[in-house]
């Protein structure tokens, strides 16, 4: 059986992240974020992570060659399926990317919106904590979903840290970006036979019983 490339899209802050760390658990998938592989690259001082730093702390897109390279050189070591998340951002990725599967004999999977209303993501973004141990990588929320003691991490008991593009100002540069891409990516992928659409603006607990649902069928 083929290896299949399955992609979570959203808007910044939908969720696409706290989803994808139980989905691959669920169904044994490789989680694929190009934002960590971009931070990863940043924090060792790449040659592409210090290009991408400051077009990543203004809330820029890094450029397509360079995203679609970190990816499918990923993909070439790849041997389950996988689950992208931040990834394809951009028409120009999408296509690129169901040209390498294609060239690959690799299969596009579920394609999945979490589809999140404009007006609660900021709040979502900006009360975003995160584990600074990259492989525990915990997500939390100030309010929603505050650690048990504040600033550490419940799993690993790291410091929390706070992503440097997690500021106001930064979000709305993310969303004008995401706002500017976004429906040409969806006109590309929504009449795909495997494009679903699921509400994320509920718990999430209820929105991964969807999404569940809907790799189940497929995963
Ligand atoms: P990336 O890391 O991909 O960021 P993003 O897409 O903006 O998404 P986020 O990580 O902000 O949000 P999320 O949807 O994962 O939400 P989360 O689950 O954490 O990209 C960062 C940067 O890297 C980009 O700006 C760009 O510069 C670069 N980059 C990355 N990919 C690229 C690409 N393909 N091309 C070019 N450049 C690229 O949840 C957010 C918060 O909400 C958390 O606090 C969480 O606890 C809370 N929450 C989650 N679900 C719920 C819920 N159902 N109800 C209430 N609160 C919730």
């Amino acid at each position: 059986m083929s290896l299949k490339a399955h992609i979570l899209l959203g808007a910044p802050g939908s969720g696409k992240g706290t989803q994808a760390k139980r989905l691959v658990e669920t169904f044994s998938l490789t989680h694929l974020s190009t934002g960590d592989i971009l931070r990863d690259a940043v924090s060792k001082g790449t040659e592409i992570g210090l290009r991408a730093k400051a077009i990543m702390a203004e809330g820029k897109l890094v450029d397509d060659d360079t995203v679609n390279g970190l990816v499918f050189a990923r993909l070439l070591d790849e041997t389950s399926d996988v689950l992208f998340d931040g990834y394809p951002r951009t028409l120009q990725q999408a296509q690129a990317l169901e040209d390498f599967l294609s060239s690959k004999g690799l299969e596009l999977g579920s394609v999945v919106l979490v589809d999140v209303p404009q007006e609660v993501l900021e709040a979502r973004v900006v009360g975003r904590r995160l584990c600074s141990n990259n492989a525990c990588g915990a997500i939390y929320h100030l309010e929603s979903k505050p650690p048990k003691q504040a600033g550490v991490c419940d799993l690993c008991g790291s410091p929390l840290k706070h992503r440097s593009d997690d500021t106001a100002e930064a979000f709305r540069s993310r969303m004008g970006e995401f706002n500017s891409t976004f429906q040409p990516l969806l006109g590309f992928y929504k009449h795909r036979p495997t494009f679903r659409s699921v509400d994320g603006n509920r718990a999430p607990e209820l929105v991964f019983e969807s999404l569940r649902h809907v790799f189940g069928e497929r995963a």
